[in-house]
């Protein structure tokens, strides 16, 4: 027979809120180098060890294999990736009420079909080795990338767990009307192999709807409460992030961000445990 569960709001479920204090201060990316010739140490640009919350400037590629150098097995018992979507390529789209050109800056410009998968093979396949063998994946994507994401998850050896529809409730209009308008981005989630036992919090995600949870989630684009560091041009709400971290970590877990872009997630995630991010 089916459990009952009383439903709560989303915000009466973050169980971190408790005590972030509790944390400590864990880093296991202190002290590394990257570079061959001349060893440089990475380049912390803001830490909270209080929360456990440290920030690195850099290319993830070379991060990454800074890391997986020491750790082996892993170390990271989540990744939230929000990637490039490569679809800056000279279209336009409708923004507060304007006709704009999509142009979000030179990471986001396609270098063709195969790059772009090399890319992405190349940036999941050093999340697979930072991950511990039970370690999960989220990785963010419209159509321009996620299929691509999908295959190189493939490729490599993850387990595709789920294909998450976030849908927005007041996208943009289409402006050629020559399509339907684009109302939903897809959130794959992975674990690192098909051995992994991966982290499921069932019971918190079925509180939030009573039901089992389904996978089209509905959340809004971020709003200007969201955007208080800046405007970043590619942001994700709080709530996905944190419905994601919910959903596939345990308090005190290691949760890496390899492309933190405006970083106001931050927020959420500095209250979960020690999170490592570059940009
Ligand atoms: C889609 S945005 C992420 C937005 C972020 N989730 C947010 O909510 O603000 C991708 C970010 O990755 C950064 N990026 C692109 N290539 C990178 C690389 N090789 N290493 C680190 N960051 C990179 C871009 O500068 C951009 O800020």
């Amino acid at each position: 027979m089916a459990k009952k569960t009383k439903t709560k709001k989303p915000s009466e479920l973050f169980r971190y809120h408790e005590k972030p204090e509790r944390i400590g201060a864990i880093n296991p990316v202190e002290g590394i180098t990257i570079g061959e010739a001349a060893l440089v140490l990475l380049n912390c640009v803001y830490r909270d060890d209080n929360h456990g919350v440290f920030l690195y400037q850099g290319d993830c590629l070379e991060v990454l294999d800074a890391i997986a150098a020491k750790y082996p097995d892993g170390c990271f018992d989540m990744i939230f990736a929000d990637p490039p979507y490569f679809l800056s390529n000279g279209g336009i789209t409708c923004h507060a009420g304007k006709m704009v050109s999509v142009h979000k800056g030179d990471w986001d410009k396609s270098q063709g079909a195969e790059e772009n998968h090399n890319f992405n093979r190349a940036w999941l396949e050093r999340c697979r080795r930072v991950l511990k063998p039970n370690g999960t994946i989220w990785v963010t994507g419209t159509l321009h990338v996620i299929f691509s994401v999908g295959y190189a998850m493939q490729q490599l050896g993850y387990r595709i767990l789920n294909d998450i529809a976030w849908e927005k409730p007041n996208p943009p209009p289409n402006l050629g009307c020559r399509c339907f308008t684009h109302s939903t981005e897809t959130v794959l989630w992975a674990a690192k192999s098909e051995k992994s036992r991966h982290v499921f919090n069932y019971d918190d995600m079925r509180a939030v709807t009573g039901k089992q949870m389904k996978t089209v989630w509905t959340m809004s684009a971020p709003g200007s409460d969201e955007k208080k560091f800046g405007k970043h041009p590619t942001q994700k709400p709080v709530a996905l992030v944190e419905r994601c971290l919910l959903a596939s970590t345990n308090k005190g877990d290691l949760v890496l961000d390899p492309f933190v872009g405006g970083g106001d997630n931050l927020r959420r995630l500095r209250e979960t445990g020690t999170t490592i991010c570059w940009d």
